[in-house]
Parts: structure tokens; C-alpha cells; sequence
């Protein structure tokens, strides 16, 4: 072989190593163009759970449990399955999440169940109607609610209740509650999303010159303005929780807090929920 035959075969065998790597390369396009597909919707399911997480737990529960008596939950078969068809929603069940909290709902719906914290139920959360955030991070929060279509639970049954009701007699004798378990029953049962984490019900922290609810407990009942029937600061408190509107604090509407917790709760759980508030002085 003399130079220009060298250079003629290094040459065909440049052009077919370069078409080898272009021709593996465009086959395995399609695979890389999912991965990067893959990879932008992890990503903005993760945005969107940063965003839920600031904005929309307090009132639809951390994990899209919801709040009774508040909010409606979102992490919820019936949400997924029959939800749009009840309110007659002909697009699909993601653009209904991007409308409805784009544009927040001025009544609710159910307001037997979801009463909302008043006027409007849910705030509108786009820029466009006054909120704070944009399309794109509204899309976000859509995604991050979509991946819970999988696994979403059947919330249609009443959760099976440990004992008997607590019922609605104010004197009737309570077991002894313990207070890191009214603690968890705070948030489990729906009642820190009025009362700690949102100001919709008095806050139960003592607050600057306001003394926290297991001290306000053990002066209401004797209070001159008081119109309810307890005769101690433990009856104080489960009257407020069984028959909320016995006495309405002053400042607060009635009819807010759940009318059914004497149905709901355990006499154990509303013993534990009442130590709970009491260690709050
Ligand atoms: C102040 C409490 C509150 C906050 C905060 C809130 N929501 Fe809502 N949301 C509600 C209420 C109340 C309803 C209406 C219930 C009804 O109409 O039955 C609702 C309805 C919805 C619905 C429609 C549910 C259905 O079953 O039709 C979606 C979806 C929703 N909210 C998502 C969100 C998202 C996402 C956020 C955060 C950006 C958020 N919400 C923040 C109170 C709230
Ligand atoms: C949907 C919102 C909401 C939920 C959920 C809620 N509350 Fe309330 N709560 C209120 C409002 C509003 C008031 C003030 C009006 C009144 O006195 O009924 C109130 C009042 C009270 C009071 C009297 C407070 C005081 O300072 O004297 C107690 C005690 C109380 N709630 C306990 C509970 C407990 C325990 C739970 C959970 C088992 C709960 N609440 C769930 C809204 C709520």
C-alpha cells in the first residue's frame, strides 16, 4: 500500500466508525428522550410538593387527608374516580385541580361538610385572579396531587372508632388523658388546622398577653358573659368540643368548628385531647 491508499482506508474506516456512533446515538434517542421526559416530571412533582406543602396542607392535610368539617381530601379515591363527574367536569381530573386552584371557590360546594373558614371557601391561589402564585407552580401542585391517583385510599367509610362515642353530657366521668397522645389526636382529628397551624378557631399557644387555652379553660366557666353549663375547666373544654356552640367565643362565628365531635370521638380521645389543651397555659 503506498501513502494515498494509507489515507484513503484510514479514511472509509473514519467514515464508518463516525456513522457507527451516529447510527447507536439516533437509536438510543428515543430511550434518552424518555429518561429526560421521566426526569422533568420527577422534578416537578417535587416542586409541587415544596409548594403544597407551604400553601395547601393546613387545610388539606399533610398526606391530602383532609380536614373534617374544613376541607374536602384530595388524596382520596372518590376524588380520583367520581369527583369530576359529580360536578360536572368534562375535561380531565388534572386540569380540574389547575382551574379550582387557580381560581379558589368562592362557596363551597358541601357546605354541610366543608364549610370552608367563610367567604370564600378556598382562596383563589393564581396571580391572574389576585393569588399568589404562577400557572407554572400551580401545574407543579397538580402534578405532585396526581401521583397520588395510584394508591389514593377509599375515604367513604367511617373510620372504625375505638370504643363508644363520647356522646354530649358535659359531667359525664372521662378516663384519665394523656397529653402526648391528645397531641397527635390534634392533628389526626382535624383540629390544628383551625386551632395552630391556622388562626380560624383561637389559637391554643399562649400568644403575647393572652394566656394559652388550658389557662383560658379555668377562668371561662365562671366568666359573667359565660352561657354555657361547665362547672370546671374540664367540662369547659368538652362542652367546646361536643356542643362548640353552648358558648362561642367572643370574636368567632358559630357554627364553624364541627358540630359532630360528640359522635366521633372516644370518651379515651376527647380525655387525651383535653389533657393536651390543659398543659397549654
Ligand atoms: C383555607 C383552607 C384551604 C386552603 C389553604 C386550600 N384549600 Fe383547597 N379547598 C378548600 C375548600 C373549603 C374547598 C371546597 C370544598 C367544596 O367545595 O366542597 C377546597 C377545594 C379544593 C379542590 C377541589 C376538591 C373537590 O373535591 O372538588 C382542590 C383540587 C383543592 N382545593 C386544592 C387545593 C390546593 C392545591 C391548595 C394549595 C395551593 C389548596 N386547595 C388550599 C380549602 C382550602
Ligand atoms: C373548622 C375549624 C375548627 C375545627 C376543625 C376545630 N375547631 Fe375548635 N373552634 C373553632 C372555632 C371557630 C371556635 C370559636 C367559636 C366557638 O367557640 O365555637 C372554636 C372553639 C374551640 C374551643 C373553645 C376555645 C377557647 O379558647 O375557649 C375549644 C376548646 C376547641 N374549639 C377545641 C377543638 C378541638 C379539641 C378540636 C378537634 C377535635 C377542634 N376544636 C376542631 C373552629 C374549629
Amino acid at each position: 500500500m503506498n501513502r494515498i491508499q494509507i489515507e484513503i482506508s484510514l479514511g472509509v474506516i473514519f467514515i464508518l466508525l463516525t456513522g457507527g456512533i451516529i447510527l447507536w446515538y439516533g437509536i438510543n434517542e428515543e430511550d434518552r428522550m424518555a429518561e429526560f421526559t421521566r426526569g422533568q416530571a420527577a422534578s416537578a412533582i417535587e416542586v409541587g410538593a415544596a409548594l403544597y406543602e407551604t400553601n395547601c396542607k393546613d387545610c388539606h392535610g399533610p398526606q391530602g387527608e383532609g380536614v373534617p368539617g374544613l376541607c374536602p381530601p384530595l388524596n382520596d379515591k372518590y376524588f380520583f374516580t367520581e369527583r369530576v363527574d359529580e360536578v360536572g367536569w368534562s375535561g380531565t381530573i388534572e386540569d380540574y385541580i389547575v382551574a379550582t386552584v387557580s381560581s379558589g371557590r368562592l362557596t363551597s360546594t358541601r357546605p354541610d361538610r366543608y364549610a370552608g373558614q367563610g367567604r370564600p371557601a378556598m382562596p383563589p391561589w393564581a396571580e391572574s385572579y389576585g393569588g399568589p402564585l404562577r400557572e407554572d407552580q400551580i401545574r407543579n401542585i397538580a402534578a405532585f396531587i396526581m401521583n397520588w391517583q395510584a394508591t389514593a385510599p377509599d375515604r367513604s367509610q367511617e373510620p372504625v372508632m375505638a370504643g363508644p362515642p363520647v356522646g354530649t353530657d358535659i359531667t359525664v366521668e372521662l378516663p384519665e388523658g394523656n397529653p402526648a397522645l391528645g397531641e397527635g389526636l390534634a392533628t389526626t382529628k382535624g383540629c390544628a388546622g383551625c386551632h395552630i397551624s391556622q388562626a380560624i378557631g383561637p389559637g391554643w399557644a399562649a400568644s403575647g398577653s393572652v394566656p394559652g387555652v388550658g389557662a383560658r379553660a379555668e377562668t371561662r366557666y365562671s366568666a359573667a358573659d359565660y352561657t354555657g353549663q361547665a362547672t370546671s375547666a374540664q367540662q369547659y373544654l368538652l362542652e367546646s368540643i361536643v356542643n362548640p356552640n353552648a358558648y362561642v367565643v367572643e370574636g368567632y362565628a358559630a357554627n364553624l368548628m364541627p358540630q359532630n365531635y360528640g359522635e366521633t370521638l372516644t370518651a379515651q380521645e376527647a380525655a387525651d385531647l383535653i389533657a393536651y389543651m390543659l398543659s397549654l397555659k
